[in-house]
């Protein structure tokens, strides 16, 4: 195909139209920034480092700075191409690991690292600059086999414990940093509005003043002082009003009023802004001020937002990456070209394959006057600056000999199996005196949860879907039926039966009834309109096993692992006791010290419980408020739910 790059037929002309292009978008998109609190970072600017700065800065090339300002996948580079084309950062994506190897040892990631490490420091640069690796270490270290894999953040709402997030992301800062990455794209702070979006999970709560508590708690738990060696900078995102698209749609338009932008969707960014966080990730979505009747576009071409917002009224002086290949989605642009992107402030780029093409085109945008160099150097100011804060220029990441052993640790699966108990939301108890369960029960355990680990971790859990793998990729995890055979006494027992056929109920003396969704991520987790929220309808063996245990005159303890709240009147129906579990990670075990008593249930509800399998269409959208959850000993006498029949919801409006 005959490609024509006009950029290079008529270089002045179309650098004249880009430029003006440029200022008319940003008067265009000029969103009222004083309608906007401020902030204050408690990390202040040191003149020495920044005057270190700006001498590294100007002794580099173009094509250096341009490099700096590029971030590729460690399945697409090798340490000799981040030493010839000055890269500034990589990552590993979901599924990626060492030479291909999902076993592959903290060792393993730990000489990977210190090979790319090695490399950004031996280039033919007046002064080296560090490469900086960032993973998603979303719910513990969860690439890395072996690793603590803590209750997705839904679940950690639900536990509404800031202190205990502090922890988590100290513990994760530690796993990480033991395999010599030192920036993990968390938290996520989206305030999710939809329970349809694939990335339900990864929001701790519809509420903006929790979410806001804990983005504050992780990134102060993850990033600590900084520069210290358990150091790991945290990257608060999608910037901004991800949570909120059109019918959860991921990816999608999010239409808000600016105020409503500002009070539901910002204050996860003050949070971790009061927390010195020091990298933003732009989210795919787009904004339509609705109450302006003003399209904003893909965020990722959002200079009104991200330079005149986030970088002038809110003061942000870290640095900005754009998400996977998110910057083909501009108007105009492909994944490996975009300086409407740059010029909106974007200082580094997820190109994960296409950084050799990314790197050439940014610096013909630079020579044909498409992009300002002020723009460039300020992108590359940013980028040296978040890695010279971290001590990156003074210490390799790679970790002393002794530390790069295994990296799940008894502190930290006491840990996790803390997180798991508070974050159960015990929804319904009809029976007085049901628990504490007495550890010498006949336990009939059934469903298709109750002895998938993988069911347990969802999304993110070695690789980027959590599919592909199986029990034997999490040798360090509890499910459900060793948690529970680890928990009852001598006299107890526990039988097994996925679908309880050929199993009479009444054979025991309680049934446990472990439901789940199948682990996805991000789109792949997405239920477009018409389909409803009905869970049954995605997973009918989860109604057929309680139809098959129930009204036996023997209690039933249904356990849900999903990613988001669920309409379930016809399994919450067939259950004496309903509890959601979320997504808990490997510690099942926290589950069993609820059940037996150990913790008592003290989860509570951080979204919204739908009562209709349409939310968005019906009269009772809501069976359960934010903030259910009963105790143990609570009973609610709750009556027979209405059963929604619809077999599918109206389209909403375009
Ligand atoms: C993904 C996600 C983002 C993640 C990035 C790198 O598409 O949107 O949250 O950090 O790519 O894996």
């Amino acid at each position: 195909m005959l490609k024509i790059n006009i950029f290079r037929l008529f270089p002045r002309a179309v650098a004249a139209a880009s430029l003006l292009a440029f200022v008319a978008a940003c008067a265009q998109s000029q969103t009222a920034t004083d309608e906007w609190p401020t902030v204050t970072s408690p990390v202040v600017q040191d003149p020495a480092m920044e005057a270190r700065i700006a001498q590294i800065v100007a002794g580099m090339t173009l094509r250096q700075k341009i490099g700096q300002m590029t971030q590729a996948d460690i399945r697409s580079i090798t340490p000799d191409e981040v030493r010839e084309h000055y890269i500034g950062s990589i990552l590993n994506g979901g599924g990626a690991w060492p030479q291909g190897n999902k076993h592959a040892t903290v060792k393993d990631w730990a000489d990977l690292a210190g090979a790319y490490y090695r490399a950004s420091m031996t280039t033919d640069m007046a002064v080296q600059i560090p490469v900086i690796w960032g993973t998603d270490a979303v719910h513990g270290h969860n690439n890395v086999f072996g690793a603590t894999l803590f209750p997705h953040n839904i679940g950690l709402g639900a536990a509404h414990d800031p202190e205990l997030v502090g922890r988590i992301a100290a513990e994760t800062a530690r796993q990480v940093r033991a395999t010599g990455i030192t920036w993990s794209f968390a938290p996520t702070v989206a305030v999710v509005q939809s329970p349809r979006w694939g990335r339900t999970y990864e929001s701790y709560s519809s509420d903006p003043a929790l979410v806001r508590d804990y983005a504050h708690a992780f990134v102060r738990g993850l990033q600590g002082d900084i520069a210290g060696p358990d150091a790991v900078m945290a990257s608060v995102k999608h910037f901004i009003g991800d949570g909120g698209t059109h019918g959860g749609i991921d990816q999608g338009e999010t239409r808000a009023p600016l105020a409503d932008l500002i009070a539901t969707h910002a204050p996860g960014y003050y949070g971790a802004l009061e927390a010195g966080v020091q990298t933003v990730m732009v989210s795919y979505s787009s904004w339509t001020d609705s109450k302006a009747g003003a399209s904003h576009g893909k965020m990722h071409g959002n200079r009104a937002l991200i330079t005149d917002v986030l970088k002038g009224r809110l003061g942000f002086d870290g640095l900005v990456v754009s998400d996977w290949n998110a910057i083909e989605q501009v108007d105009g642009c492909t994944k490996a070209h975009c300086p409407q992107a740059v010029n909106a402030g974007i200082d580094l780029f997820m190109v994960p394959d296409d950084w050799k093409a990314f790197i050439d085109n940014t610096v013909a945008d630079v020579e044909d006057g498409a992009v300002p160099m002020s723009r460039i150097d300020d992108a590359v100011t940013r980028i040296i600056r978040v890695k010279m804060r971290s001590g990156l220029f003074e210490q390799s990441p790679v970790p002393a000999a002794d530390r790069s052993g295994a990296i799940a640790s008894d502190d930290g699966e006491a840990l996790a199996r803390e997180a798991v108990a508070k974050s159960l939301v015990l929804l319904k108890n009809r029976r007085p005196g049901l628990f504490p369960l007495p550890r010498d029960a006949r336990i009939l355990l059934v469903g298709r949860g109750a002895d998938s680990v993988v069911a347990q971790l969802g999304g993110w859990s070695l690789t980027w879907q959590g599919d592909g793998t199986d029990d034997a990729d999490f040798p360090q995890a509890d499910d459900m039926l060793s948690a529970l055979r680890k928990a009852v006494s001598d006299g107890g027992r526990v039988d097994f039966s996925v679908d309880a056929a050929g199993v009479d109920p009444r054979d025991y003396d309680v049934v446990i009834a472990v439901l789940s969704e199948t682990p996805y991520a991000e789109m792949k987790g997405d239920i477009r309109l018409p389909g409803t929220l009905r869970h049954s309808d995605r997973y009918p063996q989860d109604l057929a096993v309680l139809k098959a245990v129930s009204g036996k005159g023997v209690p039933v303890v249904s356990i849900l692992y999903s990613g988001r709240p669920v309409y379930a009147n016809d399994l919450i129906n067939r259950s004496d006791a309903f509890i959601a579990a979320w997504l808990p990670g490997t510690e099942a075990t926290g589950i069993a010290d609820v059940l037996f008593g150990d913790r008592d249930f003290t989860g509570r509800l951080p979204f919204d419980w739908p009562g209709a399998a349409c939310p968005e269409s019906s009269a009772r959208p809501v069976l359960f408020a934010r903030g259910h959850g009963l105790r143990a000993a609570e009973t609610a006498k709750l009556r027979e739910l209405p059963l929604d029949k619809v077999a599918s919801c109206p389209m909403l409006d375009e």
